[in-house]
């Protein structure tokens, strides 16, 4: 990479922020599409994310992604949020604008749907209940992608009920219905579904595995699991061997980078089997 004295620049606030793949990714496209920009790792303690924020335009940033622990608490920070971030409850892109005012959205509901639209183009919103396994930040997001492509029957299995409560209060809309069910009903609803979609952090390196008994599930119906340290969890090892389709969770963080590299760096990228195999391989050197 060459730094010039007009390189554009962005980059990632989190904490930690080590872990992140996101300036792999962009740098992935920075190089692929040649253009004269720079995405840094930004570690920013929950202290400093205002001062932070507030920098991006003094400094001449074009903007950034939010980690966690920042991508709730920005949402009071930025000067505009727009509908879809709102509803989500959470920013993950921000952009300044040319008065140096921050914009914010969050990109993790079009990572999704276009992941699924890519990975699993049989599923249509009528295909049947989803059934979303989980209730926190990317819950909200899948779920918010699901409804606005036109879903009429979401079931929300989650641990902890009072939060499923407050998803499906916050999510409602006029179209899409919203059940809320405990673990123990994990069989049952998932008879006539037309998705499954593990939005917990159950099956991430670390964290306890995802088994599932899948036999109730429609054969038709695509299993996605939004983990992707491992690639291959257990739940969706056990859906390839049911034969459902089944739908790896790199795709999602994969286009979830596009719509902030298009608004930072001027130029459209896509998701390839080239980035694939290069954050494929990042991922494995880091395990
Ligand atoms: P994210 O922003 O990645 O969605 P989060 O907001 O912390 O992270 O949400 C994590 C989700 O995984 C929650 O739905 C959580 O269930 P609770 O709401 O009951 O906490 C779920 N989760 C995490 N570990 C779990 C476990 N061991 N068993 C069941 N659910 C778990």
């Amino acid at each position: 990479m060459k730094i010039t004295g007009t390189t554009c620049l962005a980059g990632i606030m989190g904490w930690p922020v080590s872990h992140s793949r996101s300036p792999v990714l962009h740098g992935f496209w920075l190089e692929e599409t040649g253009v004269d920009g720079a995405y840094l790792p930004l570690p920013v303690r929950p202290d400093d994310i205002e001062q932070a924020l507030r920098a991006l335009p003094v400094l001449g940033f074009r903007g950034c992604n939010l980690t966690v622990p920042h991508k709730q608490e920005a949402l009071a920070l930025v000067d505009r949020v727009d509908p879809l971030a709102r509803r989500i409850g959470a920013i993950n892109t921000i952009v300044v604008a040319p008065d140096g005012s921050l914009e914010a959205t969050n990109t993790d509901a079009f990572g999704f749907r276009e992941h699924l639209r890519e990975a699993a183009p049989q599923w249509k919103p009528g295909s049947g209940p989803a059934v979303i396994l989980g209730a926190g930040g990317a819950a909200r997001a899948v779920i918010v992608a699901l409804s606005d492509a036109g879903a009429a029957e979401i079931r929300i299995v989650n641990r902890t009920l009072k939060r499923a409560e407050a998803v499906a209060g916050d999510l409602a809309a006029p179209r899409t219905k919203i059940t809320i069910h405990s673990w123990e009903e994990v069989s049952a609803v998932q008879r006539q579904a037309g998705l499954l979609v593990n939005a917990t952090s159950r099956g991430m390196v670390g964290e306890p595995p995802l088994i599932l008994d899948l036999s109730s599930l429609p054969l038709s119906a695509p299993v996605v699991d939004i983990v992707y340290v491992p690639l291959e969890t257990e739940l969706l090892a056990a859906a390839r061997r049911r034969g459902h389709p089944a739908v790896d969770g790199l795709g999602m963080l994969l286009h979830q980078g596009r719509p902030g590299f298009e608004a930072w760096f001027g130029a459209s990228v896509q998701v390839t089997d080239r980035l694939r195999a290069a954050m494929l391989a990042t991922l494995a050197s880091a395990r």
